[in-house]
Formats: structure tokens, C-alpha cells, sequence
């Protein structure tokens, strides 16, 4: 495994972040989850490979996701070694502390993750979202306030338009309070929207990427229509907007994939993967292992170095959309 700092901050994080939001109880929100014992794998793989970045969130498995997460690190691997990143915003239940980023719902949400999370610090706590319903200012005082508590240790942020995390960040600064150190943003092959304004942003300011669904899901780690996992059969082909999660024009992106991966005789996952890691404003991505073996195809793109050719034939038949969940 190779080690990075995220963005210009002083954490050190595994180059592959292991994605959570696969463990949780499959009868909450997502069918396709692993419970603990589907789990053990894929963990005692992650120590194995020195993935040391886990990233859960409140929302995933209402709560299950993180249960499982603080099950595993007493089970699997010092809490000390692990860079523990979970999430806020989406809604936990009714009540006016369920959801956002007011100062109440942070207050709430973080005490509650902790306890799920059986761990009395999270590295990196992150909102999930921009809430246009709370001022910034409020947020960001009191995530400053989490951190003076000893109960996060950074902020990150996840998919929001440019301007809104820019002016975060200003207000952060103005107010004296602690800044965000990433962005969790959705990229990949078939999802490059974020090339271009939030890129430039992050580079400006060192905050580092961790990308989202860097395999989109799946759809760049196996041929264009298969479908024979469970998650494949069951995952959305639109967002809660009704947008396109991938488009017909993407079949010659993930038909590139396919090409370069029998050429190098890799799977295809390394391959995506390899791309996404190339990016100088990508810390780690984070990716979302259902079977053991994902996680080392994740970890083997560290040795890839594509060339001008590939990068060429796998970039050139994008086309721009509208970017989705946010
Ligand atoms: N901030 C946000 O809004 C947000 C949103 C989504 C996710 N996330 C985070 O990002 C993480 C990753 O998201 P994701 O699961 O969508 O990421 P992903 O890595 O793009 O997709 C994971 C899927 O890709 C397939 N896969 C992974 N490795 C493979 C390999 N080596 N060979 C073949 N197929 C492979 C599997 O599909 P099959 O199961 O179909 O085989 C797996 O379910 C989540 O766990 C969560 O921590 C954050």
C-alpha cells in the first residue's frame, strides 16, 4: 500500500480508502449489503493490504453501517491505526435534529455516531451535503466546536456545487474556525464533471479528493450490460432526480476498459481504478468491495501506469451530463 497526506493537511491515509456503505443490514435502505459476517473478509483483507482510510456514514444502513464498522475495529485492527471517516446530513429520523447541518442536528449526529461507532474520536467528520436550509455560518461553527471537543479530529465535505464549498471554506477562515481538509466527490470514467470547477478549487486551496463510486458502481469493472451481481440487478439506473446514472455513449468508455485490461491481461477494475488514481488532486479513492477479491484489484492499480494512448482511448468518448445526487 502506498500512504499520502490528504490534500496539504497532516493525515496520513492509505492511497485506497475501503467504502463502507457495502456493509450494513441489507433490510435497510440497500438489498446488496454485506451484515457482519459477510463483512469479515473484506476487512481482515483491508488490514491485510494496509487500507487503513474506512469511510462510513450515519445514513448507511440507518446506522447499521457504522455498528458493523465499530464491531470490526475492536475485532480487526488497533482503533489507533485506522483513519475512521464517517458522515452527517441525510435524514435519521423526523425530528429536528435528524438531518442537515444545523447546529443542533451536528450536536445530535455526531454523539450518536460515536456511540454506534464505539469509539470516542472520528477522523474525519464530513457533511454529506450542503444544507441550504442552515447558514453557513452555523454549520461551520459547530463542526469547529466537534473538533475543539476532542470528537473529530478533521472536516471533509462531500458533492456540492463549487461555490458552496468555496464559500464554506471562506467562512470557516473568516470565522477562525477549522477548515474542510477534503471533498468526497463522485468521480470516475463515466462521472468527470467535477473536472471541471471543483478540481481547480481543491488544488488551490490542498484540499484532497476522495472520490465516490470511482468504478461508478460497477459499471466500469465488468462488461458493458453484464448484470450478474445482486447489487447490478438492483442498483438505480437514475438518481432522486430522475438523472441518468450512466448513458448509452458510455459503452465505448467501458468497452476502452475492456480492451486495455485484456491487453495488460488485469481486470478491468484495476484499470478504472489505475485512472481515477492518476488525478494529482486524488488522496484516495473509496471503493465499495462486495467479494474479498476487490479490494486487491483496487490496491493493484497503485502499480499501473497507464500510458498517453490508453488515457487517451479511455477519455475521449465522455460526454458531459448533468452531475447526479446533489
Ligand atoms: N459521499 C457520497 O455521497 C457517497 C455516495 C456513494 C458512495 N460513497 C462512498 O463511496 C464508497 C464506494 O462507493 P461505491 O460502492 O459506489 O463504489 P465503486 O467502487 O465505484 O463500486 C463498487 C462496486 O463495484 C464493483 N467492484 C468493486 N471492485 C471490483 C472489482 N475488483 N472487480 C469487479 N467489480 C468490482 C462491485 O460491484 P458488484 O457488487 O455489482 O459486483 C461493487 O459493488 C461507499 O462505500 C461509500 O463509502 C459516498
Amino acid at each position: 500500500m502506498e500512504y499520502t497526506r490528504l490534500g496539504t493537511s497532516g493525515l496520513k491515509v492509505s492511497r485506497i480508502a475501503l467504502g463502507c456503505m457495502s456493509f450494513g443490514d441489507p433490510a435497510k435502505r440497500l438489498p446488496w449489503v454485506l451484515d457482519d459476517h459477510g463483512a469479515e473478509p473484506i476487512f481482515r483483507q483491508a488490514v491485510e493490504l494496509g487500507i487503513t482510510f474506512w469511510d462510513t456514514a450515519n445514513i448507511y444502513g440507518l446506522g447499521t453501517s457504522e455498528e458493523i464498522v465499530g464491531r470490526a475495529l475492536r475485532k480487526y485492527v488497533h482503533r489507533d491505526d485506522v483513519v475512521l471517516a464517517t458522515k452527517l446530513f441525510q435524514p435519521m429520523h423526523q425530528g429536528p435534529g435528524g438531518a442537515g447541518l444545523s447546529r443542533k442536528a451536528v450536536m445530535e449526529q455526531v454523539d450518536a455516531s460515536l456511540r454506534r461507532l464505539d469509539t470516542d474520536y472520528i477522523d474525519l467528520y464530513q457533511i454529506h451535503r450542503f444544507d441550504p436550509e442552515t447558514p453557513v455560518e452555523e454549520t461551520m461553527e459547530a463542526l469547529h466546536d466537534v473538533v475543539k471537543a476532542g470528537k473529530a479530529r478533521y472536516l471533509g465535505a462531500s458533492s456540492m456545487w463549487a461555490w458552496q464549498f468555496a464559500t464554506m471554506q471562506h467562512t470557516a477562515q473568516a470565522g477562525g474556525w477549522t477548515r474542510f481538509v477534503s471533498m468526497q466527490d463522485q468521480y470516475s470514467l463515466i462521472h468527470r464533471e467535477e473536472e471541471r470547477e471543483m478540481f481547480g478549487l481543491l488544488a488551490a486551496q490542498g484540499v484532497g479528493s476522495i472520490p465516490w463510486s470511482p468504478l461508478a458502481a460497477g459499471r466500469v469493472a465488468r462488461p458493458w450490460g453484464e448484470r450478474s451481481s445482486h447489487r447490478a440487478q438492483v442498483d438505480p439506473v437514475v438518481d432522486f432526480h430522475g438523472r441518468p446514472l450512466f448513458l448509452d455513449s458510455d459503452q465505448a468508455i467501458v468497452d476502452a476498459v475492456q480492451r486495455i485490461a485484456e491487453d495488460r491481461g488485469v481486470p478491468m477494475a484495476q484499470v478504472a481504478m489505475a485512472w481515477v488514481l492518476k488525478n494529482p488532486v486524488v488522496s484516495a479513492p473509496i471503493v465499495g468491495p462486495t467479494k474479498p477479491h476487490h479490494l486487491a484489484a483496487a490496491a493493484a492499480a497503485l502499480d499501473i501506469r497507464l500510458t498517453d494512448e490508453e488515457i487517451r482511448s479511455l477519455e475521449e468518448p465522455y460526454v458531459p451530463r448533468m452531475p447526479t445526487y446533489f
